[in-house]
């Protein structure tokens, strides 16, 4: 192994340097082998300065740093990229020109840190020639085949350190509190800081609610004499019956954006009388600097991905299970859609504390 190739597609998650530190790192001190970073995702095999070679000094100081250091771009997908022809925006697919890049750069592998829709496109480039392997990032934890994405502690830390503070205005004021958090489809976060914050009412895409159930636990609150209540809300939360709230739609380069379910559900229950506030958490859980156990989990990551690489197995991504790096086919991770599961012990056990999921 000679020379291999890092990048940082989709959306950014805390943790991304780490991994990228502990690659540059295992790659040259364990394999003597050159590391070169591609900037913005699979756009730097396309764009002019996209290539640059990454040495020790390089990664020096950015363990703690949130973002990428190679920067990030979740419209980067090379199978419909947008570019201007004869004044006017087309969209054209430059996966060949990607596998022709890994080539003419002579890396011997490419490791892809990304979510569901970069990893996809890994694997569609195995099929073509490239030796991809991915590793998982995203701070929505919804990616099968692994226990724990990096980036999804730091992001539960920040929304659990927000419920903590509008716990003491909520109980200072009298108000219900909203909290609105991210996930898309799948209600980790919102689960896990629910839990961890002491949340009243936990609403996840897993279980689609009714607005009268949160207004219901609220007023029970109120004659049990507690006369505040926190309410987080998954972004993709729905109403049973209904449809998720988007505050932006989609088109071929951007997914839906979705938001506004919170305001929704923070409206409802003050035109029942009780005094609210809505508060959306957004990207404050993508920024900052990772946790130790995002930090630890990313470093091993990056140097199991680099002995991949050296072992020449390719298409493969690692993964946590039961506290041990594996690996797992990337094939097996575009095939599984890992979600909160709702017979799971944690919703059990959130319910025997008498959070209310909006369903009863
Ligand atoms: O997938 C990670 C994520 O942060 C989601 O939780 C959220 O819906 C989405 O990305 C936001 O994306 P963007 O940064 O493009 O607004």
């Amino acid at each position: 192994m000679k020379r291999i190739g890092i990048l940082t597609g989709g959306g950014d998650a805390p943790g991304l340097n780490a991994v990228i530190r502990a690659a540059v790192k295992t790659a040259i001190y364990v394999y003597g082998c050159e590391v070169i970073g591609i900037r913005d995702g699979y756009d730097g095999f396309v764009d002019e300065k996209g290539i640059v070679r990454l040495g020790i000094q390089d990664v020096r100081g950015i363990l703690p740093r949130g973002g990428t250091i190679l920067g990030a771009a979740n419209r980067g997908n090379p199978y419909a990229r947008k570019v201007m022809r004869d004044g006017k925006e087309v969209t054209i697919d430059v996966s060949d020109e990607i596998v022709k890049g890994i080539k003419r750069l002579e890396m011997d592998a490419l490791l892809v840190l990304g979510g569901e829709g970069t990893l996809h496109i890994a694997h569609g480039l195995f099929s073509k020639g490239a030796p991809v392997i991915g590793v998982p990032k995203t701070i929505d934890n919804d990616i099968g085949g692994t226990e724990t994405t990096f980036g999804f502690d730091t992001a539960v830390n920040t929304a659990t350190e927000a419920i903590d503070k509008l716990h003491t205005t909520a109980e200072a004021h009298h108000r219900v509190m909203v909290l609105e958090v991210m996930g898309r489809d799948a209600g980790f976060i919102a689960l896990h800081a629910g839990v961890a914050g002491g949340a009243d009412v936990i609403l996840i895409p897993e279980i689609p609610f009714t607005l009268e159930a949160v207004v219901a636990k609220v007023r029970q609150r109120v004659e049990r004499g507690y006369l505040f209540s926190i309410v987080v809300v998954s972004e993709g939360a729905k109403v049973q019956g209904g449809a998720q709230v988007f505050s932006r739609s989609g088109d071929e380069i951007y997914v839906p954006r979705l938001g506004g379910v919170g305001e929704k559900v923070g409206r409802h229950i003050e035109e029942q009388g009780y005094e609210t506030r809505v508060t959306v958490l957004g990207h404050l859980q993508r920024g900052g600097t990772p946790t130790p156990f995002d930090r630890w989990l990313a470093t091993r990551y990056g140097a199991a991905a680099v002995r991949l690489a050296a072992q020449g197995k390719f298409d493969r991504m690692v993964a946590l299970r039961a506290g041990k790096i594996i690996d797992i086919s990337l094939e097996e991770v575009t095939k599984t859609v890992k979600r909160v599961d709702v017979n799971d012990d944690a919703i059990i056990t959130a319910r025997g504390m008498g959070i209310s999921f909006g369903d009863a």
